[in-house]
């Protein structure tokens, strides 16, 4: 069987390393990795695929920035040159990102099966485009694999049959419980309690006024804990053009971009978590560590009926309230959501193989 993986952008790759490694175990599997470049700094793709063990992608499409329509454009035109190509089996797309749905879309008109690895989530909030890449790739795919259970239903209420609907958990998880032991701090001056910030979606970043009352919120939250914020691309420039100037002293740390390993170990030792970020959400869950997530909706929530998230929206005044009871010991505890175990691409490796053999079965009796 010839798998064909498609990942472009950072958070595709914490999904697609555990995957692989879970084919490479199997006998019968050809893999073929295909990178699609919607990120291509090296602190938000290299690094990556040093840290996580990933090989080199057999394809490199080279797409880069662009409005939506044309990464998602290019994406389409360069992937349908390589998949007719390589002609696989399955392709697998990961998550959310422009170049899962650009995949989904060229494999669903040339009848190439695709499966989609974190199906079903849903902030049911369209003015994020990666809600719209969510409902489109998962209307489009032949089998949906969902992390939780809250994605069956989501996807069950959109008219999918329920056969082709598997929940297997989190493979991001898979990849953290593989990692936690080797996490490691950067070297930087870290103070006993600190606040891991991560903000670059756009209703935060690129309303300049959303964008000033947050910085403006967490300079004041600096004053009483160390604030580590690694800075994404997209809000360097906009904090940029705003002139936001960091205040003197290590009380607000601004990084570049982090490793896995990096941003994984901050996480571990950290207070508390502001994000805006899907996955810092669920790995926060699962480490036990207090997550204030500046957005209206999540389409994880799972992380906060049972996790330790906590939606604050774009009110600061309970982003500083809630940081004053983190930091009062009274941060919400949770436990870990079902099938976040470490095994959930084990789960999509045997789906896919008894899949194909049956398949195979019915050829050969037909
Ligand atoms: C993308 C995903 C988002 C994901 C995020 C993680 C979509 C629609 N969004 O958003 O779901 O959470 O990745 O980071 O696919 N840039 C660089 N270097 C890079 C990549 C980007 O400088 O390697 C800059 C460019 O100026 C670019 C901007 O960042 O225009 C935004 O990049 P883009 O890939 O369009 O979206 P993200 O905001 O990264």
């Amino acid at each position: 069987m010839h798998i064909l993986h498609v990942v472009g952008a950072r958070p595709n790759f914490m999904k697609v390393a555990p995957v692989l490694r879970a084919f490479a175990t199997r006998s019968g599997v050809r893999q073929t990795l295909l990178h699609t470049g919607q990120h291509y700094d090296a602190n938000m793709s290299d690094i990556f695929f040093e840290q996580l063990g990933i090989p080199r992608p057999d394809v490199a499409l080279g797409i880069g920035s662009g409005s939506h329509a044309q990464q998602t454009a290019q994406v389409m035109m360069k992937f349908e040159e390589a998949v007719l190509e390589r002609k696989p089996d399955w392709v697998l797309v990961y998550g959310d990102v422009n170049s899962t749905v650009a995949a989904a879309l060229v494999c669903a008109k040339l009848r190439i099966k695709v499966a989609h690895v974190e199906a079903g989530l849903r902030s049911f909030d369209r003015d994020m485009p990666e809600e719209l890449n969510r409902l489109v790739t998962d209307q489009l795919a032949d089998l949906l694999l969902t992390p939780s259970s809250d994605g069956d239903e989501n996807l069950l209420r959109e008219g999918i049959p329920a056969e082709r609907i598997r929940c297997v958990g989190n493979v991001m998880i898979d990849t953290l419980v593989r990692l936690l032991p080797q996490a490691r701090l950067p070297e930087i001056d870290l103070q006993s309690r600190f606040a891991l910030v991560t903000l670059h979606r756009p209703s935060n970043v690129d309303e300049p006024e959303s964008l000033r009352r947050i910085w403006s919120a967490l300079c004041d939250i600096s004053e009483q804990c160390q604030i580590v914020f690694p800075v994404h691309p997209r809000t360097r420039t906009r904090m940029a053009d705003l002139g936001l100037q960091t205040p003197s002293g290590n009380k607000l740390l601004m990084l570049e971009p982090l490793g896995y390993l990096e941003c994984l170990a901050l996480q571990k030792h950290c207070t508390l978590v502001v994000t805006d970020s899907g996955g810092i959400q669920e790995e926060s869950t699962y480490l036990g560590i207090p997550c204030l997530t500046l957005r209206e909706n999540t389409e994880r929530p799972v992380t906060i009926t049972e996790g330790t998230n906590e939606l604050i929206g774009s009110d600061m005044q309970k982003l500083r309230s809630e940081v004053a009871r983190v930091l009062n010991g009274q941060g919400k505890s949770g436990r870990r959501p079902n099938l976040w175990d470490g095994s959930a691409s084990e789960r999509i490796v045997d789906l896919l193989l008894n899949t194909e053999q049956q398949r195979e079965a019915i050829r050969s009796a037909a």
